[in-house]
């Protein structure tokens, strides 16, 4: 591992063949990432994809080639990043309040916008309540982002890059051990797949940097949050999830050489991770829908598989 310094300028160059470099049983765990559904609706009846918790549990990315998110003919103008406002990347619905941001246009322009991204949290919200049976009742709904700019041709500091894989972790939303899962839609109408990488296991890429993470300056978490800096306590699991997406963002050889398998995700399909889970990059795409939903470690299938539990079996104390 090369200290962050190295590399904090050089955006490394992504490579999609890192899997050629990899040994027999991680390359064949790699191949095994991504699972595939033929699902063409999203919510109602049982089939045919129905109680996969432990799919997604384990580090598996949910794929629906098939399950496109229809727009109308008046919502397809939607599809242009003039709609996002001169400051912000994404345009968002913030829930439980429902407030658009990052918009910008005439007040009946932001409504139908508004209305067709609310409609994309309910047809995930209605795909995840059948795929997820045991999650029902427990998924808190965030926020919801359609994502109008290129990936291309964004320029970003090495911590904001999500060209470099890195699991989810953010500096002023800290997620206190709670799993982020998240529903994305391609709805890219010029034939653009959304380009990502994937990479090592969740516990293997702990075990990477477990040694260089350290521990948060005393008082930090107080002042952090007293500031308003933090919406909330930043807690230990916060503190060592923001290490390891900070590590491994700024670790050149990391991005180059470990396991990693390039996935492209056609228009129309829709996929689902736990983001805080799978090792994940974006190299290229435009247009995407995206929906996060919030569940407590508790309310998991198998809680033993989560971030929470893996940390603090792989260090050894409790990290809340
Ligand atoms: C990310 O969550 O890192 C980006 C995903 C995307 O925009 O495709
Ligand atoms: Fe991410």
């Amino acid at each position: 591992m090369r200290p962050p310094a190295d590399t904090m300028r050089e955006p490394p160059v992504a490579t999609t063949t890192g899997l050629a470099a990899v040994a027999g049983d991680a390359a064949a765990e790699l191949e095994d990432i991504v699972h595939e559904y033929p699902d063409r609706s999203w919510g109602g009846e049982e089939r045919p994809t129905h109680a996969v918790e432990a799919g997604v549990e384990s580090g598996g990315v949910l794929a629906f080639p098939h399950l496109a998110f229809e727009l109308s003919a008046d919502e397809q103008r939607f599809l242009d990043p003039r709609w996002a406002d001169a400051k912000a990347k994404n345009v968002s619905l913030r829930w439980p309040s429902g407030e658009l941001r990052g918009a910008a246009g005439s007040p009946a322009e932001l409504a139908a916008l508004r209305h067709m991204i609310e409609r994309y949290a309910e047809h995930s919200e209605a795909l995840a309540s059948r795929l997820f049976p045991h999650y029902r009742g427990h998924l808190r709904r965030g926020n919801s982002s359609l994502r109008p700019q290129s990936v291309a041709g964004r320029t970003r500091s090495w911590r904001q890059d999500d060209a470099r894989l890195h699991i989810d972790a953010f500096p002023s939303n800290p997620m206190q051990g709670t799993r982020l899962l998240r529903v994305f839609c391609n709805v890219n109408p010029n034939g653009e797949a959304r380009c990502w990488r994937v990479g090592e296991p969740f516990e293997a890429h702990a075990r990477r940097y477990i040694g260089a993470i350290g521990r948060p300056w005393p008082g930090s978490a107080w002042w952090l949050a007293t500031l308003g800096i933090t919406k909330r306590r930043r807690t230990a699991y916060d503190h060592v999830m923001l290490r390891l997406h900070d590590l491994a963002k700024a670790d050149g050889e990391f991005q180059r050489r470990s396991p990693q398998r390039r996935v492209d995700f056609a228009p129309g399909t829709t996929w689902v991770c736990f983001s805080d889970q799978v090792l994940h990059a974006v190299m290229a795409g435009q247009y995407l829908l995206e929906q996060t939903f919030y569940l407590e470690v508790e309310d998991l299938q198998q809680p033993a598989t989560s971030p929470l539990r893996s940390l603090e079996r792989l260090m050894g104390r409790a990290l809340r």
